[in-house]
Order: structure tokens, then C-alpha cells, then sequence
């Protein structure tokens, strides 16, 4: 790790690292201490990265099996640098060891499958010979990539986020300008240097590092870039929308994550489990963390009381150690925000019946029931280790509770009635609706993105590599 300190990572741009005037500290979530630094990219800086990608877009074309070869062998490299990859996340982000070489696994299978899909990019055949006026045509749609795109990426999944767009955007054929979370930005720029190594030319992915009302407000101003893609906050994706006119948008924002245990489940304990530990996965810092937990009346009191034994029986801590379970935040101001959360809810009249207290950017597994739908840790997006367990008496109750949400990502249920569980799937307003899992299950080729406040367009590399790419209409008059 020591090759971690004291480093400085200006811009990458066209290759080569471009100092910048201003640096900003980044630092151990759990220690503290600095253990690199960003330059923060002026506009001037800005404008040269999108004017390297913008001309290497021009003027160097990959084959589909070029990018093929350069995405599979910069897996080959993560898959040898695993455990430098992972250590790297856990100092910059606080998430646990075990959970971060997750990670590092899960984006060597996103590099993976946005290989395999750059091979499967097709257009379709199109008859057009019905309709009268039309005879003698060949027509078919092909896909071409959109251009550069700019890629602006969050703290909480560093390694596997920053891979969501930046595989499939170059499987399809695009340039990027990519602008990493500044809390969490060293791991990105490792992934552009590998990249680098294994074959992608200077220029086709250039990084500019800095403040995100700075930097990331220079990169939406440029209209070279044809497309953005964004994990984030609701409130900065609304700004991106905005901003940025009629360019394509694809934006992965937040959800409260209802999920909800029917008391025909089949397995209490496996649903107890997966709950608890989903709720303060990443410090229950994942736009999918559980969140709400609609249990029914007739099981609510051994749910809980199991609740509150798994919830104990986690680790919390350092995030270097192997059997850590829960980690620091992000901040400690973010923690503070949590815990101030938690407060507001008890004085308006929620029970804490586990944890609740913070020391530090560390707020303990926490667990709250008699909340209401107002109190702030229910209906607004919590991204803290804090789960909400709430009773219901029959499950119209619990799917309505669950859709009056302003976010829309995923939900969870589990049941053993099949039935209900297709019902489940057209009634709840989500993006994605996990039956027997949690809404945090997430495999990474699967479609992901949300409705309402949680977003535009579909992350999981077939599904951005189709929004990565225009439909064009080739008709040949023969
Ligand atoms: C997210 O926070 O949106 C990503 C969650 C995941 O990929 O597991």
C-alpha cells in the first residue's frame, strides 16, 4: 500500500497525468490519515480531456474484437491486483475488506460481460415491403456509438460503479471523460491506468479528478460530450438533467428500499438474515440498502426479536480486518446526519431497538420500529446503517406502504405463494422486484435502474451498451 501515500494524481488527459494547481487531500475513512492527493481540474483542464476524447473518437476506431481483447485483459489485471484493488477501497472508502474484494469481483465480471457484449451489438432487419410505396427496399438499423460520453461516478461502489459505465461505454465504441467521486477517486484512476495498460489507446478514456460543483460543472457545459452517465444524488441528477439539454441522460439516483416479509415465508431466518445484513452492507451506504421492512402482524415479534440477534452479532470497526462486518461512513458529518435522523424519529415517536449511537464516522447497526411514514428515516432516502421494521395487517396494505415512495429502484418480498408473488411483480412500482431476495440483490448483468426520483435509463452492460449507442436506419433504394 505504500505505494498509495503521498501519491498525486492530476488529470489524466490523452495519457498523461496533467498536475493541477489546486490539490485536494484524500483520506483514510477510518484512520484519518491522508493517503493521497487529487489535483482539482480547471475548467482549462476539463476542456483539454474532452477535446482528447473528442478527437481520438474522430480519429481512432477499435474493432469490436480490439475492445473485446483490451476490456478481457484489463480483468486478467484486476484478477492478479485483487488484494492491492480491494485494500485501495477500503482506506479510501472505509468499506470492509470482505465487501470490497466483493466488489473488485463483481467489476471483473462487469469488464467481463461488457466484453462478451460488444460482440452482440446488432441492429434489426426492417420490413418496410407492406406498406404501399415501399417495394424495393432493403432496410435494417445499425447501432454506432453516441460519441464521448462523460461519466460521473459515486463514493459508494468506487471500483464496480466506475466499471458500469466506463466497460460498456468503451464495448460499444465510445470515448469517455470520466469524473470520479472525490471522496473515493484513487481506485478510478487505478482502473484508467490498467485500462492504459492493457491496450486502450491515450485518449479514449480521460480522467479529470476535482470538486464536483467545479470540475463536474465544467464537464457539463461542454456540448462535445454527446451523453452522461451518472450515480448519484437525486438533487445533483436533477441538475445534470437540466444542465444538459437535450444530450441523453441515463441517472442512477436513490431509493428507501421497502421490502416485505409475508408471514407465509418460507425461511424466517434466511429472510431475518438477509434483511439485517443487506440493511448495513457498505454501512447500509448502497441506493438498494434495505431500508423499510414491512413485516406482517402475525410474525412481527419473532422477526424482530431475530432481527435484533443478527444485528448483534455483527462486527463493527476497522475495515481492514477480515472478519469486520461494518465499517465507518463515508463522513462523520454524514454519520451525524444519520444519527440526527434517528433522534428527530424517536421525538416524533419511533423506538430504537437496537444500536442508534455513533462514534465517529461509525454509526452502529440500528434498528427502529413504531416509525411512521413521515419520520425522515422512513420516507426519505437514509444511506446509513438504520433499517425500519413496520408491522401491516394484510399485504394490499404493505404493497400500497411501499409504493408511497418518491423513489421507485428496487423492492423486496418474500412469500411461498406464487400467486402473490406475480402479483407482487405488476403491483409494485419499482424497477426491479425481488421475490424471496432482497431489494439489494443486484447481479450485474441484469437491467438496473429505476423510476420516479430514482432515475433514467438501465445500467448492467447489454442494457448500457444500448443506451451507449444510437439506432440508425439504413434504407438502400434498389
Ligand atoms: C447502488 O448503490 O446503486 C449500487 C448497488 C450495487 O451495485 O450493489
Amino acid at each position: 500500500m505504500t505505494q498509495l501515500l503521498n501519491k498525486v494524481y492530476g488529470s489524466l488527459i490523452g495519457g498523461e497525468d496533467v498536475p493541477a494547481e489546486k490539490q485536494i487531500p484524500v483520506h483514510n475513512k477510518f484512520t484519518g490519515e491522508t493517503i493521497a492527493h487529487i489535483g482539482n481540474a480547471s475548467r482549462e483542464d476539463v476542456e483539454k480531456a474532452i477535446e482528447n476524447a473528442y478527437k481520438t473518437f474522430k480519429t481512432i476506431s477499435l474493432s469490436v474484437h480490439e475492445r473485446y481483447e483490451i476490456l478481457m485483459r484489463a480483468a486478467e489485471i484486476f484478477k492478479e491486483r485483487k488484494e492491492e484493488l480491494a485494500l485501495t477501497i477500503v482506506k479510501e472508502s472505509g468499506k470492509v475488506l470482505k465487501e470490497a474484494k466483493a466488489e473488485i469481483d463483481r467489476g471483473i465480471q462487469t469488464f467481463t460481460a461488457s466484453a462478451e457484449e460488444a460482440k452482440q451489438i446488432t441492429g434489426t432487419g426492417i420490413p418496410l415491403g407492406g406498406q404501399p410505396g415501399n417495394d424495393n427496399k432493403l432496410s435494417f438499423t445499425i447501432r454506432v456509438p453516441v460519441g464521448v460520453i462523460g461519466a460521473i461516478t459515486p463514493f459508494n461502489f468506487p471500483f464496480n460503479l466506475t466499471a458500469h459505465k466506463i466497460a460498456p461505454a468503451i464495448a460499444a465504441g465510445n470515448t469517455v471523460v470520466l469524473k470520479p467521486a472525490e471522496l473515493t477517486p484513487i481506485i478510478a484512476n487505478k482502473m484508467a491506468e490498467i485500462l492504459l495498460e492493457a491496450g486502450l489507446p491515450a485518449g479514449w478514456l480521460n480522467v479529470v479528478n476535482g470538486l464536483g460543483n467545479e470540475t463536474g460543472q465544467y464537464l457539463l457545459e461542454d456540448k462535445r460530450i454527446a451523453m452522461y452517465t451518472f450515480t448519484g444524488s437525486p438533487a445533483v441528477g436533477r441538475h445534470i438533467k437540466s444542465a444538459t439539454g437535450i444530450r441523453k441522460v441515463v441517472l442512477e439516483l436513490g431509493n428507501n428500499s421497502p421490502n416485505i416479509v409475508h408471514k407465509d415465508v418460507a425461511d424466517l431466518d434466511r429472510a431475518v438474515e438477509l434483511c439485517v445484513t443487506r440493511g448495513y452492507f457498505n454501512a447500509g451506504q448502497a441506493c438498494i440498502s434495505v431500508q423499510r421492512i414491512y413485516v406482517h402482524e402475525d410474525i412481527q415479534d419473532e422477526f424482530l426479536e431475530k432481527a435484533i440477534a443478527v444485528a448483534k452479532a455483527m462486527r463493527v470497526g476497522n475495515p481492514e480486518l477480515e472478519d469486520t462486518d461494518i465499517g465507518p461512513m463515508i463522513s462523520e458529518k454524514e454519520a451525524i446526519r444519520a444519527e440526527r435522523w434517528i433522534t428527530e424519529a424517536v421525538e416524533q415517536g419511533a423506538t430504537v431497538a437496537y444500536g442508534g449511537k455513533r462514534s465517529g464516522a461509525i454509526l452502529e447497526p440500528t434498528i427502529i420500529t413504531n416509525a411512521r411514514p413521515e419520520m425522515k428515516i422512513v420516507c426519505e432516502e437514509v444511506f446509513a446503517p438504520v433499517i425500519s421494521i413496520i408491522s401491516y395487517k394484510n399485504i394490499d396494505d404493505a404493497f400500497e406502504q411501499a409504493n408511497d415512495s418518491e423513489y421507485g429502484l428496487q423492492a423486496g418480498l418474500f412469500t411461498s405463494n406464487l400467486g402473490l408473488a406475480v402479483r407482487a411483480a405488476h403491483t409494485l412500482e419499482f424497477g426491479g422486484v425481488i421475490i424471496n431476495n432482497v431489494s439489494t440483490y443486484r447481479a450485474d448483468v441484469m437491467p438496473y435502474g429505476g423510476i420516479k426520483n430514482s432515475g433514467i435509463g438501465k445500467e448492467g452492460p447489454k442494457y448500457a451498451i444500448q443506451e451507449m449507442t444510437d439506432e440508425r436506419i439504413v434504407v438502400i433504394d434498389m
